[in-house]
């Protein structure tokens, strides 16, 4: 894409369902683009990234790939499974104490031959955290490759901009509605849709940003630049919307797993309570707000994340609420 070149390790395009009872029951018409289904580690959107940063990785003859992200990354849970598959090391930094025990994401990290490093947050430079690991990493003799937070940047990108592609080729319109957290994958999406019958709506799922809408034009003109991209943009074009946040990142919230419970019910199609769960919870809200309207056509996009329902904040409050559905007789 745009001159860029790609590992082609994922069978592309995912799928995309119309969802029966789901869209019967919030009197919408509902589809998800299940890039939950793409294969490796579990699958997720970072996958479609890391079809990009592996060939740049591979071109600079790198043997480890080092990223960042929280101690339940699911990008560094899939940077784990695409180093694996490609014979590289894998070392994630992640600005966060040990979680208290071995699951979820950073559990399947460690599965996959991945070294966490965690540091927790005492004022340090992410970027000094992440140099020292490099310069260890290299003092062994391995050439290491360094993947932005997310896997968004300018080439990570560009695994939305394709995703965009295939969803013109799949349906004809509707309102697209995608969780942002780094933003690469709203901006791929943004990019390549700009101009269709679809409208994107993006959900912001922590408080990362003082004034969303301008990272989101920062984003912008990077991949304007690198892809060359003839398309002029205002911030107010950024539908994102940062009122759904709900207290925090990766918090428990009722709502959150409401939302997954019905989800799962109606659909068996499991979402995850960082990511997933709360863009849904958002769309059930915009629903019963009236903003979205009676028989509106959605198209949901599945970012993965499943994992996250295993790790410790969110299983306690689950249990409490499902245990009494397990009986013994
Ligand atoms: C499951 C899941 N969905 C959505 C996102 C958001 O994607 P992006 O960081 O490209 O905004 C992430 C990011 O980590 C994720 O793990």
């Amino acid at each position: 894409m745009f001159g860029y070149e790609k590992e082609s390790f994922l069978h592309l395009p995912t799928p995309i369902h119309y969802l029966p009872s789901l869209s019967k029951k919030l009197g919408v018409e509902f589809y998800m683009k299940r890039d939950d289904l793409t294969e490796f580690g579990a699958g997720g959107n970072k996958l479609r990234k890391l079809e990009y940063f592996v060939h740049a990785a591979k071109k600079k003859g790198a043997t480890t790939l080092l990223t960042v992200g929280g101690a339940q990354t699911n990008h560094g849970r899939l940077t784990a499974a695409v180093a694996a598959k490609f014979g590289m090391k894998c070392v994630i930094v992640a600005m966060d104490e040990y979680p208290g025990e071995l699951s979820a994401n950073l559990l399947l990290d460690r599965i996959m031959g991945a070294e966490v490093v965690l540091h927790k947050e005492n004022g340090t430079d992410l970027m000094d955290v992440v140099e020292t690991v490099k310069k260890r990493y290299e003092d062994q003799g391995e050439v290491v490759f360094f993947i932005p937070m997310g896997g968004s940047n300018a080439l990570g990108d560009l695994g939305y901009y394709e995703c965009a592609l295939e969803l013109l080729e799949q349906v004809k319109d509707g309102r697209v509605i995608v969780t942002v957290g780094s933003m690469g994958t709203y901006m791929g999406l943004f990019c390549g849709l700009h101009g269709s019958d679809f409208r994107l709506t993006g959900v912001l799922i922590g408080p990362f940003y003082e004034d969303v809408r301008e990272y989101a034009l920062t984003q912008f003109t990077q991949c304007k630049a690198a892809w060359n991209l003839d398309l002029n943009v205002t911030k107010s074009e950024f539908d994102i919307r940062d009122n759904y946040i709900r207290g925090g990142y990766n918090n428990p919230v009722k709502e959150v797993r409401e939302a997954i419970y019905e989800m799962a019910r109606a659909e068996g199609i499991l979402l995850d309570p960082c990511y997933t769960g709360k863009t849904y919870a958002a769309v059930r809200d915009m629903i019963a707000s009236g903003e979205i309207k009676p028989g509106e056509k959605i198209v949901f996009i599945h970012t993965g994340g499943f994992p996250g329902l295993y790790t410790h904040a969110h299983r306690i409050e689950m249990e409490r609420e499902l245990i009494d559905g397990v009986t013994i007789l």
